[in-house]
Parts: C-alpha cells; structure tokens; sequence
C-alpha cells in the first residue's frame, strides 16, 4: 500500500473515531436509564432509544465527511451512494440485550470496507473506557497503545468466547453442540454477548479464539481489522477465506487456529 493510501486510512480512522465517540456519549448517557425497549420481528431482538440515537450521530458525522461513501447500519440498512467502492459497516450499540439489562458489555461498531476488505476498524465501549482502533498496515490499539493477540499454542490452554444468534431456537444448527465440544477441549468457553467485543478480547489477548454464526457484516467488520492488525488470523469455520456475508467467522490467535477449525469440523453431529 502507498504513502498516499496510509494517509487515507489514517483519515478515514480518525472519521470512524469520531463517529464512534459522539455515538458512545448516547450510550453512556442512556445506560442503566431506558425508556424504550422494542422487540424486533424475532423474540428476544431488541432494540432501544439508544441503538436508534446512536446510530443517528453516526451518520451525521460520516454524512459530513464521506458523503459520497455507501453505509450499510443496522437500524437504517443499506444507503447507497454513489461511491460504491467504500462501504461503513455501522452497528450502533452492539449488545442491546447486556446494554438493556445494565450489563456492561457493549460497543459501538463502524467498520470501513474498500472493495469488500475491512480496512479501518474502531469499536468502543464507553462502560469499560475502551476505545480499540485499527487500519491495514497502520497496526491496532487499545486507548492508543498497541495490542497484540495471545501467545497460547495449544488449545487445551486455551480460554474461547462464541455466542448464540437470535434464531437458536428456531434452528439445530444454533451452536450449542460446538460450544459443548469446545468446552470440553479447553479451559473454558465464555459467552459475553456482543460480537464486537469478542472479536477486540481476541486482538488484545484476552481470549484467545472466537467463533459465531448468524452474524452480520457490522457486527464483525470493524473486529475483522483490528484482530488482523493485532497479528490473529480471521477465516471462515473450515480454515478458507471468509466471506462476510456468510454469517460465520472463526478468529484466534494463529498458533491455535488450524486446532480450533479442526475441532469445530469434528463436533459430534447434533
Ligand atoms: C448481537 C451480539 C451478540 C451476537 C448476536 C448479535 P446486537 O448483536 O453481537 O453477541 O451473539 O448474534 O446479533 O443485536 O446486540 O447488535
Ligand atoms: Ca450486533
Ligand atoms: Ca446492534
């Protein structure tokens, strides 16, 4: 990548970093104190005044620097623009339901595809104070200092984090059989309930693999980049490229990740 393009991304981070603070002040500002709170079309999909009003500083701040650029937001869709090379992958408040029960585990999430390759990502939780951000080849922070993946190599070593889309119930392929077989093979698997944070606690270390289906592109896009840049690899379940429109992503530290592929691939049928 050029001198020219670095500087690019360094712009287009610093555009996310805003967007990603006016939105957490909503955040904060609503926590603990909600008045709305809507179920979505399936049971359990929530969705509050401040996944709405979060969403909306958002594209207020991309509005007024990358007009041109398409966004895809989870509450708004898709809103197409004429320069379809650039996409903002935005969720506003990731975690509705540990963020509507007073549960501080939350972020909002903007992502930056070019060309469909997340290139610049920013996830911050203003509960923990933690603003991660990254861009290709620039590297990933948390609060500004570097991060990087954990240094395990075996899985039995391991501590993993997944979680459970909103259709497990209407679906045997929600999950749970792989969670059983992983919790067997490590030290243990955590569910926090946000896709976000999952994807930053494998870039800082924290744990060291995570895998989900049913998601969607803006819960996974800003995480994608920042665990790459933090040294972890990001695949689709069986080890090939992903595709960020499939729902699944496996993403771990690189020593332990051929092992978790493999095991996801041997979990006993459901
Ligand atoms: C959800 C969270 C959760 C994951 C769900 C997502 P939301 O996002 O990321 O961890 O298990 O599949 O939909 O609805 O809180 O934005
Ligand atoms: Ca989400
Ligand atoms: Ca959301």
């Amino acid at each position: 990548m050029d001198k020219h393009s670095l500087k690019e991304l360094q712009i287009f981070l610093d555009i996310a970093t805003e967007a990603a603070m006016a939105a957490g002040i909503v955040l904060e500002n609503h926590f603990g104190k909600l008045e709305q709170i809507e179920e979505k079309g399936r049971s359990g999909d929530l969705v509050t005044e401040a996944d709405k009003k979060a969403e909306k500083q958002v594209l207020e701040v991309l509005n007024r620097h990358v007009p041109n650029h398409q966004i895809l937001a989870e509450e708004s869709g898709l809103l197409e623009k004429s320069d379809s090379s650039y996409l903002w992958a935005i969720d506003p408040l990731d975690g509705t339901t540990n963020y509507a029960h007073g549960y501080p585990i939350f972020a909002v999430s903007i992502g930056l595809l070019i060309e469909g390759k997340p290139m610049v990502g920013v996830v911050y939780n203003p509960a923990r104070g933690e603003l991660f951000r990254a861009a290709k080849d620039i590297g990933a922070t948390c609060n500004r200092r570097p991060i990087r993946v954990s240094q395990t190599t075996e899985l039995a070593r391991s501590l993993l984090v997944t979680g459970f889309a909103y259709d497990r119930r209407e679906t045997n392929d929600n999950n749970y059989a792989e969670f059983c077989h992983l919790t067997h093979l490590t030290q243990g698997v955590r569910r926090s309930g946000s896709a976000s944070c999952d994807l930053t606690d494998v870039a800082c270390g924290r744990v060291d693999g995570y895998w989900e289906r049913g998601l969607k592109p803006w819960d996974i896009a800003a995480g994608i980049i920042i665990v790459e840049e933090a040294g972890g690899k990001i695949t689709a379940y069986d080890g090939t490229a992903l595709d960020i429109n499939s729902g699944r992503i496996l993403a771990s530290n690189p020593q332990i990740h051929s092992s978790l592929s493999q095991s996801l691939k041997e979990t006993p049928s459901r």
